[in-house]
C-alpha cells in the first residue's frame, strides 16, 4: 500500500559540479534525488557547499527530513556510495501485483540512442537522471526556438528578411530531441504563456510535425523541411495588425477575414525567402486548407493539398485546441484527440489523423491520469503498440488526497489501469514540476 508523503518543491536547477574520478567507480552512483532513501550514503551533492544546507558534502541519510532538504535546495542529482550505505533498488522483471510499482533507477546512458531510430513501437523508459537531463535540454531548446520565432516576427514588422540560416541549427535540435526522446519536448509544447503564444505555438507545431513525420517513417531530410515549415507557418501574422492579433476575445467577422490573410502573408514571405524549400513552403502555405475544401486561402480539396500541408493542418489544430489561449483554457489532450477524430470525417484525411493519434498516444506524454487504484500520475512515455497502457510517473493518491513518493509505473506490466484523464487545474497540480 502506498504511504502518503508531504508535497515538496522541485527546483529543477541542475548541479554544475562534476567529478571525473567519481564516474569511474562501481560503488559510486549518480542517482536522481527523487530516488534518495533513508540509509543511503551521500558521497557528493554535485554542487558547491554554499548551495546546500549541510555541514559536509558526505553523510548518511538518517531521515526523510534530510531528503526533503536536499530536494528543497534544488538539487536534482547526487552521488551515493553503495559501499557505505543502501543501494537503489533494481527494476523488477516479474509482473508486479496490482498496486506494485516498478521504480526505474539505474543510470544506463547506453540505453539512449543519439541517432534517429525507426523502432517506434515500445516505450523508451529513461532512467530518472537521464530523463531530467532530457527535460532540461528540451526546456532550453523550447525557450531558444520561441525567442528565435519572436525575433523573426519582429524583423518582419521592420521590413527585414527572414534568415533561414538562423533556424537550421534549432530545427536540427528539435529533430534530435524528438527522435531521441519525444516525451521531453512534446509536453512542454502544451504549456504556453499569453504573451508568447504565437511564437510558442510555432515551436509546438514544428515539434509535433517532427513526431508525426517520424510516425509515418518519413526520411529525416523531409521531416526537417516539414519542421522548418512548422516553425515558420504563422510568420504572416507579423503583418496582421496587433489590435486584431492580440484581441482578448472573439474576433468579429471583419476582423477574422483580416486574420485569415496571415496564411497568404506567410506564403508570400516564404516564397521570397532564400533557403526555404518547396516542402516547407507548401506546408506553411496550406496549413489552413481543409480536406473537404472548407479551408482557406484557396479552398483546396483532398489530394490537392500536399501531405505536408495536411500534416501541418492537423498539428496546428491539435496544438491550438490543447493550449491556453488569450480567451480560453486548453482542452485536455484526450478530449482534443476525440475532437480530431470527429473532424477527420470532414476536415482531415482520416488515415492521417489515425497515424497522428498513434504517434502521440491516446494519453499523450504530459497528461495527468488517474488509475483504478486511485493513484494518479503524469504520462511519461507512450508505446505505439499499446496506447492504453503508457508509462506513468505516479505521485498522488486521488482518494487519500495526498502526495506519494514519485515512482515510474509501466502500465503494461501491472494490473492497474487508467480510468480517467484528469485536469491539472482541478487538482491544483503544477504540470511543469512533474515532467
Ligand atoms: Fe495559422
Amino acid at each position: 500500500m502506498e504511504a502518503c508523503n508531504v508535497p515538496r518543491t522541485h527546483n529543477k536547477r541542475l548541479a554544475s559540479a562534476t567529478n571525473s574520478s567519481i564516474r569511474g567507480s562501481d560503488v559510486i552512483k549518480t542517482i536522481a534525488t527523487d530516488q534518495l532513501a533513508v540509509g543511503m550514503y551521500i558521497h557528493d551533492l554535485k554542487c558547491s557547499w554554499i548551495d546546500h544546507p549541510f555541514l559536509s558534502n558526505q553523510f548518511r541519510i538518517k531521515d526523510h527530513d534530510t531528503i526533503r532538504k536536499i530536494r528543497d535546495a534544488g538539487i536534482v542529482e547526487a552521488y551515493i556510495d553503495t559501499s557505505r550505505g543502501l543501494d537503489v533498488p533494481t527494476a523488477s522483471t516479474d509482473a508486479p501485483a496490482a498496486d506494485n510499482i516498478v521504480a526505474t533507477v539505474t543510470d544506463a546512458p547506453a540505453a539512449v540512442s543519439e541517432k534517429p531510430t525507426a523502432k517506434l513501437s515500445g516505450p523508451i523508459i529513461l532512467p530518472t537522471g537521464l530523463h531530467a537531463e532530457e527535460v532540461r535540454r528540451a526546456r532550453k531548446l523550447h525557450q531558444d526556438a520561441t525567442q528565435l520565432v519572436g525575433n523573426m516576427m519582429a524583423d518582419i514588422r521592420l521590413g527585414k528578411q527572414i534568415e533561414v540560416d538562423q533556424c537550421e541549427p534549432l530545427v536540427d535540435d528539435i529533430l534530435d530531441s524528438i527522435f531521441r526522446f519525444p516525451s521531453a519536448l512534446l509536453p512542454l509544447a502544451q504549456m504556453k504563456t499569453v504573451d508568447e503564444y504565437t511564437f510558442q505555438h510555432s515551436v509546438s507545431v514544428s515539434a509535433l510535425a517532427v513526431a508525426f513525420g517520424r510516425t509515418l517513417n518519413m526520411p529525416r531530410d523531409i521531416i526537417k523541411e516539414l519542421a522548418l515549415g512548422g516553425l515558420l507557418h504563422d510568420v504572416g501574422k507579423a503583418q496582421v495588425p496587433a489590435r486584431i492579433l492580440n484581441k482578448p476575445g472573439k474576433l468579429t467577422d471583419d476582423e477574422f477575414a483580416v486574420m485569415k490573410q496571415h496564411a497568404t502573408y506567410s506564403a508570400n514571405l516564404l516564397k521570397h525567402t532564400k533557403g526555404v524549400s518547396e516542402i516547407a513552403l507548401m506546408a506553411a502555405a496550406q496549413h489552413h486548407e481543409r480536406y473537404d475544401g472548407s479551408g482557406y486561402p484557396h479552398r483546396l480539396k483532398g489530394a490537392a493539398i500536399s501531405i505536408y500541408g495536411q500534416m501541418l493542418a492537423i498539428t496546428d489544430v491539435y496544438d491550438a485546441i490543447t493550449s491556453l489561449r488569450v480567451y480560453h483554457n486548453g482542452m485536455p489532450p484526450t478530449e482534443a484527440l476525440r475532437k480530431m477524430y470527429e473532424w477527420s470525417k470532414t476536415h482531415f484525411d482520416p488515415s492521417l489523423v489515425q497515424a497522428f493519434i498513434k504517434g502521440i498516444g491516446i494519453y499523450p506524454a504530459g497528461s495527468l491520469v488517474r488509475m483504478e487504484s486511485g493513484i494518479m500520475g503524469i504520462v511519461r512515455e507512450t508505446a505505439q503498440n499499446n496506447l492504453l497502457k503508457p508509462v506513468v510517473k505516479t505521485f498522488y493518491h486521488a482518494d487519500k488526497k495526498c502526495y506519494l513518493d514519485p515512482k515510474i509505473l509501466d502500465l503494461s506490466t501491472v494490473h492497474d489501469k487508467i480510468i480517467a484523464h484528469e485536469s491539472f487545474e482541478k487538482w491544483g497540480i503544477d504540470q511543469a514540476r512533474w515532467l
